[in-house]
């Protein structure tokens, strides 16, 4: 049933916020503090944190990398599944390893937990299907509480890996002393206000599709992002190219001096995600760079943001101002419409992409 929507994918886009409304509320202990359903897990007793994925899981998984390092000060590697099990990493005593996989049965997610077993110390994952291969053969697997997602692309199944694994950052940040209970209650507040301004920012809607309009006649489209926007840039051309066909790809804002400068003309449509947070005014400066050199800019901001950007951006989509570490969460909204409505324009096949499958059970 698509609920009145013309795509399983529209419909799982648009209920984000109250898919994630109650995901969140089953991690929260009383008082605002993070408790994990089923067993424990003591990140005091964590040195190091291995995540590892495939697709859009993969770019969740580096979006925590983020948040663990900076939040609860915990070394973290990220990988993708396919070279982490050919690569035969070595596993280092005081090693958690953690995989996130939506459907439980990525063939290659599963080969890496299964050459993880005797080494880590413990096997934990995120998971949308609870009786899934990943989930019975891990110590512990968390549930993100997605419900059924049917769309290929991933939506709200992203959100959800997104959420659980930022309150599983709050929890190590919490066992490890590094943010003080008081900090804690007030991220997790965020995330309980996050919700009502996904839905607040659910009229963006109409702007994005015409940006969208614009976009679906490029045959390139690259992305750009700093810090926790980097993973999200990823994420929104891994998006975009699935379900539109159209060619994108991702840079971190940093990188692109270092080559992908080159491709910029006025027929390569470039979008910049990028709040008015405390890298905000180094990404404008790559911005910049790529307006100078006749680049067509698509800048998701905040009101701060579009204001410092001025007027010589070439479209602009402003997003309510949230705090830093939630910012993914809500990012990940304009990535999905920005794809939905220019695959839509193309007359794709959103929900059935050509080549893709839901669960990618052979490697
Ligand atoms: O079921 P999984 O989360 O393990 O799947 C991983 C990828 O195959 C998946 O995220 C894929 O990249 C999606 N089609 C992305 O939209």
């Amino acid at each position: 049933d698509k609920g009145g929507y013309k795509h399983f994918m529209a419909k799982e886009i648009f209920e984000q916020p109250s898919v994630l409304s109650n995901a969140l509320g089953h991690y929260l202990g009383e008082d605002d503090t993070v408790v994990l359903p089923g067993d424990n897990v003591d990140f005091s007793k964590v040195d190091r944190l291995t995540m590892v994925a495939c697709g859009t899981a993969y770019y969740a998984c580096f979006t925590a990398k983020y948040w663990f390092e900076k939040l609860a000060r915990l070394p973290v590697e990220v990988d993708i599944a396919s070279e982490f099990r050919y690569r035969e990493p070595p596993i280092v005593k005081g090693t958690t390893a953690l995989f996130v996989s939506q459907s439980g049965e990525t063939a290659d997610t599963l080969a890496a937990l299964r050459y993880c077993k005797d080494k880590a110390d413990r096997i934990v994952s995120v998971v949308n299907v609870p009786e899934s291969s990943i989930a019975r053969e891990s110590d512990l697997a968390l549930p993100i509480h997605a419900g059924v997602e049917v769309g290929v692309a991933s939506t709200k199944a992203f959100t959800c890996q997104l959420n659980v694994l930022l309150m599983l950052a709050l929890k190590a940040a919490q066992d490890r002393g590094t943010m003080t209970p008081d900090a804690i209650r007030d991220a997790i507040g965020q995330l309980r206000a996050l919700p009502g301004i996904l839905n607040a920012a659910m009229d963006r809607d109409r702007t994005l599709a015409a940006a969208a309009l614009k976009l679906s006649e490029s045959r390139d489209v690259l992305f750009l992002g700093r810090g926790l926007m980097y993973p999200l840039a990823l994420e929104g051309a891994l998006k975009l190219k699935e379900i539109s066909y159209i060619h994108a790809e991702a840079y971190a804002s940093g990188e692109l001096k270092h080559g992908p400068i080159a491709l910029i003309d006025k027929t390569v449509p470039v979008v910049v995600m990028a709040p008015k947070d405390s890298l905000f005014d180094k990404t404008v400066s790559n911005m910049q760079e790529v307006m100078a050199r006749g680049g067509k800019v698509l800048l998701i901001t905040d009101a701060a943001g579009a204001e410092i950007a001025g007027p010589d951006v070439w479209q602009t989509v402003i997003m309510p101002k949230v705090p830093e570490i939630i910012s993914p969460l809500l990012y990940a909204l304009p990535a999905q419409l920005l794809a939905y409505h220019t695959a839509a324009a193309k007359g794709t096949d959103v929900d059935q992409p050509r080549n893709l499958a839901k669960s990618v059970t052979v490697e």
